[in-house]
């Protein structure tokens, strides 16, 4: 068992709570604020607990110098400081002297945000690189380091990584959430079922090899399901469709007939945009011309049916061109069985929780995960290195 943040007396520390505000924005705005929310257990803990929080996050990707003005972390400030009702102040910086006098000034109880660890990135990838020097330096701000960045618990950086190699450290309430919902599915309740969806097998290569051995029943359905369909010598006109995968495909479906559920009718349609007219398919009868782009509702049918009796169920990736209100079906139908029928299940994966969210079914499930990659790495049965270096209960 890991060290928590409840393992530690934080009375006048200075703890480091590293979180994952890596948050969705356009136009300037986020436009979903659940990573913040969800990271405030964590934070309002140490301030009852008097310490003086300091927050480390990253935000996007830095790559060339534009991307460092729209990837500030400024607006999350602001949006925490709402959401704790008390004021966060914010350090345009991530090192030097500002840094640490805002430090050297700091109280019991006050909270403080430096900027994105990734604008280390810009100075020759030390954050994402895990560069010693940098873990060092951050370590050198606090007495106690917190991870509680699920969403970033799959990378070695110098903000995970490198800041609990040099300091006590354990996990935050998120992460020991997300942890308790996952493990899971390391001895899950039969039967134990799966749902992948999305554009592409090659994203899910590891899922599928690994979950294939652990589940009683894999569902494929999103773009992914054309790949295995054509590995059956169906015809599945211009849907999207990734030939190399192929012989993985069809080398699965001989070893596994009965695991793995592919749909028996699609909707289809000649354009990808919400005006062209769609219709329904069985899958034996796909024009050359057509594009799959949701499921039928024979397969909603008997996915149903075989969630029906499902003791776990964990889905990543969405069943239809989410994308396009009219190809939502499939997804909206099968989150309204699963939760009105109190099947328990786990939402792992970016585009599924985003789904779910839009459809108002994320509150309603067992588990929405709020890692994407770290999920799947989770399921493909990764060691995580943000959380390999969290040190052990004694
Ligand atoms: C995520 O959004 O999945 C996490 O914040 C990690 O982001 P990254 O893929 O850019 O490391």
């Amino acid at each position: 068992m890991k060290k928590t943040i409840k393992d530690f007396e934080l009375d006048n520390k200075k703890v480091i709570i590293r979180c994952d505000f890596n948050v969705p924005i356009q136009n300037g705005k986020i436009i979903d604020d659940s990573r913040i929310k969800e990271s405030l257990e964590t934070i309002n803990y140490a301030i009852h607990q008097n310490a003086k929080v300091i927050l480390l996050s990253h935000l996007g990707r830095i790559k060339k110098k534009e991307d460092l003005e729209k990837n500030s972390l400024v607006m999350v400030a602001n949006r925490l400081e709402e959401l704790l009702k008390k004021p966060v102040l914010f350090v345009p910086k991530t090192r030097g002297e500002e840094v640490e006098n805002a430090i050297a000034n700091m109280q019991r109880q006050d909270v403080i945000l430096l900027e994105n660890t990734r604008f280390e990135d810009f100075n020759e990838k030390k954050e994402s690189t895990n560069n010693e020097e940098l873990g060092k330096y951050w370590a050198s701000l606090g007495d106690i380091f917190i991870n509680d960045a699920f969403g970033t618990i799959h990378r070695a950086h110098a903000s995970n990584v490198g800041i609990a190699s040099y300091l006590p450290n354990g996990i935050g309430f998120l992460v020991e959430k997300e942890l308790n919902a996952l493990s899971q599915l390391d001895t899950p309740t039969r039967p134990y079922i799966v749902i992948l969806g999305g554009a592409k097998v090659s994203d899910k290569l590891g899922v599928i090899q690994h979950l294939v051995t652990k589940a009683d029943k894999i569902m494929i359905g999103g773009a992914m399901a054309f790949t295995f369909l054509k590995a059956q010598e169906l015809e599945v006109g211009k849907s999207l469709v990734e030939d190399e995968f192929i012989p993985f495909c069809k080398e699965l479906l001989n070893q596994y007939p009965d695991k793995i559920i592919l749909p028996l009718d699609v909707v289809v349609s000649q354009n990808i945009d919400a005006s062209s007219p769609s219709w329904n398919k069985l899958v034996a009868e796909i024009e050359p011309n057509e594009i799959g782009l949701d499921l039928g509702g024979k397969t909603i049918c008997l996915f149903k049916e075989i969630l029906n009796k499902a003791g776990t169920v964990v889905w990543n990736g969405p069943l239809g061109y989410y994308e396009i209100n009219q190809y939502q079906t499939s997804t909206k139908e099968i989150l309204k069985y699963l939760t009105e029928n109190h099947i328990n299940t786990i939402l792992g994966g970016g585009d599924i929780v985003a789904a779910s969210s839009e459809l108002g079914f994320k509150d309603k499930v067992s588990h929405a995960s709020t890692g994407g990659g770290a999920t799947l790495e989770y399921l493909e049965g990764k060691k995580l290195p943000g959380l390999e270096i969290i040190e052990e209960k004694k």
